[in-house]
């Protein structure tokens, strides 16, 4: 089960054009460039997709038990509002760790709240896209070798 599920919430499709001084210049497809080559160095297959959509995000994980080690998941704007995520994510019990590219706490009274870090191991915010990549290595860690 060496193999990372890597789930992008809605909106980050737009990466690249979408406030630009909140998110930065980087587009999804340069994350997820780096994180297959990250991943690659660590023998470490990734499913990557990105939806707009929570029900297909929810449906997703639910389907994970047995193909996935961990679970790698910037939940977007669903952070801060999806029981049905959190509670897919509780229902596989996959080890997950949740990432966001800004620092969260440092935002809008709504932003403080996270649904989803009950369920996750971790969460690494504000960092860009390290923090994709800081998470990825944390996912990693948590598979094992
Ligand atoms: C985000 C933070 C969320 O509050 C926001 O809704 C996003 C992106 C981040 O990566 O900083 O869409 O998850």
């Amino acid at each position: 089960m060496r193999t990372i599920l890597v789930i992008h919430g809605p909106n980050l499709n737009l990466l690249g054009t979408r406030e630009a001084d909140i998110y930065g210049s980087v587009t999804i497809d340069e994350i997820n460039k780096e994180l297959l080559k990250s991943a690659q160095e660590s023998s470490v297959n990734l499913e990557i997709m990105q939806s707009n959509h929570e029900g297909e995000i929810v449906e997703r994980i639910g389907c994970a038990k047995g193909k996935f080690g961990a679970i790698l998941i910037n939940p977007a704007a669903y952070t801060h509002t999806s029981v049905a995520i959190r509670d897919a994510i509780s229902a596989v019990n996959i080890p997950t760790v949740e990432v966001h590219l800004s620092n969260i706490y440092a935002r809008e009274d709504f932003r403080h709240t996270s649904l989803i870090a009950p369920v996750a191991k971790g969460q690494i915010a504000g960092f860009g896209k390290m923090s994709y990549l800081l998470g990825l290595e944390a996912a990693i860690g948590l598979i094992g070798k």
